[in-house]
């Protein structure tokens, strides 16, 4: 079974793409062929990069650098909930990307961005793409933008838009298939 691990990459406190990020992980879960793990960046709790050593290296000083190694390697495959903060990717998402290296290389991304307003953070989603190709992720060809997200959470969660759960399944096939022809790879030696 792939473990996909759903990455919220959202730090405040009051984020509004934690209850996103929940719904989505629900959909992950009820699309079966996934163990699904839900990752909150804020309670990550990453500094700003403080390896004295390239990631590239895999030789790390500090135990918290050890500790996401080890959460990042163990996924076969990922969902990153991307909020836009001045028409951008956000920074902690960026740092916790820039601490690791060979733990995200060859493994398929579904992008579910979100912002404010009418872009739904296909700008972020878009910036993000070179950093993804860098580090030898493999996005999926479908991705999805919520716009208006803040009005979109209630006391019981996220209120999905109608056409958004077919959006997000389409996103997780892509996933899928990605995740299914990478097992098929013989295993780099
Ligand atoms: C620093 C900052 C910058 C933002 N810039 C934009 C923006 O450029 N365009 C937009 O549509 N929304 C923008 N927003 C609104 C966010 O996209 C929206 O509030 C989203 O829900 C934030 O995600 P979060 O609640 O998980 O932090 C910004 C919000 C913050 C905090």
């Amino acid at each position: 079974m792939t473990r996909l691990h759903v990455i919220s990459a959202a730090t405040r406190p009051t984020s509004s793409g934690r209850p996103l990020a929940q719904w989505v992980t629900e959909q992950a879960r009820a699309h079966g062929g996934f163990e699904v793990t839900p990752v909150d960046l804020a309670e990550i709790a990453l500094p700003f990069l403080d390896e004295p050593e390239y990631a590239s290296t895999g030789n790390y000083a500090h135990q918290h650098t050890r500790d996401w190694s080890a959460l990042v390697d163990s996924a076969d495959a990922f969902v990153f909930v991307l909020p836009m903060y001045n028409a951008g990717f956000t920074a902690p998402f960026k740092n916790a990307i820039d601490f690791l290296y060979r733990e995200w290389a060859g493994k398929p991304v579904g992008i579910v961005s979100y912002s404010g307003g009418p872009s739904g953070g296909a700008p972020a989603a878009e910036m993000l793409k070179p950093v993804l190709n860098r580090v030898g992720l493999l996005p999926a060809e479908r991705s999805i933008a919520i716009p208006g997200v803040p009005g979109l959470i209630g006391p019981e969660g996220f209120r999905a838009p109608e056409g958004l759960v077919g959006e997000l399944t389409g996103v997780l096939d892509d996933v899928a298939t990605l995740a299914a022809q990478r097992a098929a790879e013989p295993a780099a030696v």
